[in-house]
Order: structure tokens, then C-alpha cells, then sequence
């Protein structure tokens, strides 16, 4: 088997948490080298963390000189509604921290796995069962710096041919690490609410369809896309990717159907605006077809391992 070095920035996040320890599992502890902006205990008990800035060249630069990584995965960045709020900070961290690591990438010829998101898509895109190329008119800071990574992306592979991967992820569940500030975060929130009182408001309107995924599927998606051939790989821009679609009160419904009793009410914040601007649903014929994509968990599934997995780490911080 190759052996692997594999490099994560802004690891201590929600998908980070989860996929360095995919990763460490998979091809060990001392392969795995996560970095984040901040300290991270859970990362640090469990293998080799740094600290890292992804906006700093030379620290990223020397850190690729000294571990030499063959894989990368760059999920460093700020979510939707905190770019909304940071605008200058965001494209800083989104869009010139991509740079840097495309081009540390390219020196030191390494795959590079970078994540998109459904907000790369706008107001006038197609909303329903949304196709991988249409309309891609982002309204908002965190999808224009999307759009552009990705238009990055598909220039370093043409020009430089560096073998870069990524997908357009929908709004991820989770229990393991909290939402970092997006607007799907409402789908976490309300398991732990749930638990803990019985009910939710809800920022986002009761029928407001968004696409969204386990994040065990999220993880094993990734894997599958990083470990696809290359030859099989026809999609230059991000591959849409997607398991269900729910609004808030289906997903009010499904809790309910698991925990009679359980009751939500609204109050819309700004995040309403944004969750408008995005799709409903996501056709992701391409990546089904090119490397295999399927997912597994439905919603009622998603509902019992979130309920279960919350009050085991609710009980177990209480101890
Ligand atoms: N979670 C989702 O639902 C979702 C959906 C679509 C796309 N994504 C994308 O996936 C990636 C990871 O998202 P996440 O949900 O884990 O985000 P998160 O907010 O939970 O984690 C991001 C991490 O980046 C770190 N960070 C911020 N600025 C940094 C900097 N300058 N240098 C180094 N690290 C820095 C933060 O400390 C944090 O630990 C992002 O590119 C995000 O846009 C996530």
C-alpha cells in the first residue's frame, strides 16, 4: 500500500473532528498531521496537532516543507452566516487562504481535497433537484468565495495539473463537534434542544427545503472521491452531492415520530435570506455516475442516531 501523509487544516471544525479521526483510523495516528488556527484537545489527545493560520504563506509553506504531505484536506475557513457578518475576514481565510494552499500544493505535488458547498449556487438557480452545471449566481460572501475556489480549483488542475477534489457538501449533521455558523445549523441545534428541553425555535421558516447529509455519509463520500481514480473523475468544478432534503417541520415531524411531546416554534433571523437564496434539492447524477456515490442514512435514521448519540454526550459531559 502507499504510504500516505496526510495534512488537515482547519481541523478542529465540525467535519474536521470527525474526518482526522476517519483518517487516523485508517492509516494511522503519526500519518495524520492536524492543524487549526486554535488549539484543539480532542485533536491533541489523539495524534499530532499544530497550530496554524492558514492566511500565514510562511508558516504554511515551511509546515509543507517539514511534513512533506502527499494528501491535503483544507477545510479551514468561515461559515456562511459568520461571513455574512465578516466579510473582509472571510474572503481573507476562504478565498486567499485557497491560494496559498493550492500553491503549497502544486510545490510539493500533493493531492488536495477541497470542499464547496450548495451556497456556491444563487437566487436564479434552478432551486429543485438543482443540476451540477446551471445558472451559479451566489448572492452571498461565503458562495461568491465558493464559486471562486472553485473557478481556482479548475484553473491550478488545468494549468499545473495538480490532482484537486472537490464537493459541493449540503448542510452536514452531527453530534461529535458543533455547527460552526452556518445556516444549516438549525438540523444540530434542534437534537440538542430536544434532549435537553423538549422543544426549539426554529430561525429558518417551517417550510424551508434545504439538502442535507449525515456526516458519517459526508465522510465516507469524501474518502470515496479521494480515493477514486483519477481517470474516472470527469467533473472539473465541484461535484453536487447529496443524500435527503427536509424543511424544519418535517424534520419537527420525524423527532416527534422518536420523542412525542417535542414541540417547535419559529423566529426567522437573517438566516432565512440565505437559506432562500439555495437549493432545495440537489441532482448529483455525476458524482453517482463517476465514482460511485451513494448515501445510506434517510431521515428517521439520521433522527435515532442523532437523539442517541446527544444524550450519550450530554450524559457523559454532565459526569
Ligand atoms: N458543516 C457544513 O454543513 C458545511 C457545509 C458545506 C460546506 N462546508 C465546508 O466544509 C469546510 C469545513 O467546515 P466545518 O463545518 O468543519 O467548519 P467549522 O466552522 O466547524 O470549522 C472550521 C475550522 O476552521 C478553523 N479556522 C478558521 N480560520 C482559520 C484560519 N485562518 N486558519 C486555520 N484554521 C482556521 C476554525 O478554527 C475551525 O476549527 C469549510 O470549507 C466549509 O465551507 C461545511
Amino acid at each position: 500500500m502507499k504510504t500516505h501523509k496526510i495534512l488537515l487544516t482547519g481541523a478542529g471544525g465540525q467535519i474536521g473532528i470527525e474526518l482526522t479521526a476517519r483518517l487516523r483510523e485508517k492509516y494511522g495516528r503519526d500519518a495524520v498531521l492536524a492543524t487549526d488556527v486554535q488549539v484543539s484537545p480532542v485533536l491533541e489527545a489523539d495524534g499530532p496537532f499544530e497550530l496554524l493560520n492558514v492566511t500565514d504563506g510562511a508558516a504554511l509553506e515551511a509546515l509543507f516543507a517539514r511534513f512533506k504531505p502527499t494528501q491535503v484536506y483544507h477545510l479551514a475557513s468561515l461559515l456562511s452566516a459568520t461571513s455574512e457578518r465578516k466579510p473582509q475576514l472571510a474572503w481573507e481565510v476562504n478565498v486567499n487562504g485557497l491560494l496559498l494552499v493550492l500553491e503549497a500544493c502544486k510545490v510539493h505535488r500533493a493531492r488536495l481535497f477541497w470542499p464547496s458547498s450548495i451556497a456556491v449556487f444563487g437566487p436564479n438557480t434552478p432551486r429543485i433537484m438543482t443540476p451540477q452545471r446551471t445558472v451559479i449566481d451566489p448572492s452571498t460572501i461565503y458562495g461568491i468565495g465558493k464559486l471562486t475556489g472553485e473557478r481556482w480549483c479548475a484553473y491550478y488542475k488545468a494549468k499545473h495539473g495538480l490532482d484537486v477534489r472537490s464537493l459541493r457538501y449540503p448542510g452536514l449533521i452531527s453530534y461529535a463537534a458543533f455547527p460552526g455558523g452556518g445556516t444549516t445549523d438549525y438540523a444540530v441545534d434542534i437534537f440538542f434542544q430536544a434532549v435537553q428541553q423538549g422543544t426549539y425555535t426554529c430561525y429558518l421558516g417551517p417550510d424551508t427545503a434545504l439538502p442535507m447529509m449525515y456526516m458519517d455519509d459526508a465522510i465516507r463520500g469524501t474518502l470515496e472521491l479521494m480515493e477514486a481514480p483519477v481517470d474516472a473523475l470527469k467533473t472539473e468544478e465541484g461535484y453536487n452531492f447529496a443524500a435527503l432534503s427536509f424543511t424544519p417541520a418535517e424534520l419537527a415531524r420525524a423527532i416527534q415520530a422518536q420523542m412525542p411531546g417535542f414541540a417547535m416554534d419559529y423566529r426567522l433571523d437573517e438566516r432565512q435570506a440565505i437559506a432562500d437564496s439555495w437549493p432545495a434539492s440537489i441532482d448529483d447524477r455525476e458524482a453517482r455516475s463517476e465514482w460511485g456515490w451513494k448515501p445510506k442514512f434517510d431521515l428517521p435514521a439520521i433522527v435515532s442516531t442523532m437523539l442517541e448519540g446527544v444524550s450519550r454526550k450530554l450524559a457523559a459531559e454532565a459526569r
